[in-house]
């Protein structure tokens, strides 16, 4: 299999707290567009589902429709789907998934095509993980609050670094 092209190294990021993921998932949904895939990546607790959540309530708020009642956990689920006028967000947690092709009944193929995907264990996915993406892993940072996340662009989301990180 052709490994995709890194063209940027990664990006390095310190979040301070919360509101800091939230602010980085903010900016990233106002740059999203339909066939996106977002790999969220990182042990449990590091923060995949807060960012998830911020997201999500960042795109709803672009799309000008209401922030979703309840944003839960895909963790039994496995996907949750949003609903917005041009576009869908298809909201995954694979961890309990054990053959990547048991995603198939989840709607990934949909959800690649032309909605936007963040997966959390993205792993799970094996070779189905698409070349195209960009893949952010959290880590623990410095004190309790504090995460570390790590931006990489991977294959045809390399042109967009400069768009996303203008300064960086
Ligand atoms: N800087 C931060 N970024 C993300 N989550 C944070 C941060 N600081 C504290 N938290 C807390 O850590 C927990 C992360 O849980 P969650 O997002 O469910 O993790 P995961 O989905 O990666 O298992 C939440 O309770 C969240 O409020
Ligand atoms: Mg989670």
């Amino acid at each position: 299999m052709v490994k995709p092209i890194v063209a940027a190294s990664p990006i390095l990021l310190e979040l301070s707290d919360l509101e800091a993921t939230r602010a980085l998932a903010g900016r990233i949904a106002s740059w999203v567009r339909p066939g996106d895939v977002l790999a969220l990546s990182g042990a449990l607790g590091a923060g995949k589902t807060a960012f998830a959540r911020a997201f999500i309530e960042a795109f709803a708020k672009r799309a000008g429709a209401p922030t979703p009642e309840e944003i839960p956990s895909p963790t039994f689920t496995l996907v949750q789907v949003y609903e917005f006028e041009d576009c869908q967000i298809y909201h995954f947690d694979l961890y309990r998934v054990d053959t990547p092709t048991e995603v198939y009944e989840l709607g990934i193929e949909d959800a690649f095509a032309d909605s936007v995907s963040l997966i959390e264990w993205p792993d799970r996915l094996g070779a189905l993980l698409p070349g195209d993406r960009l893949e952010i892993e959290l880590r623990d940072g410095a004190t309790e609050n504090a995460r570390q996340a790590e931006i990489t662009f991977l294959g045809a989301w390399s042109d967009r670094v400069t768009e996303i990180f203008p300064n960086d």
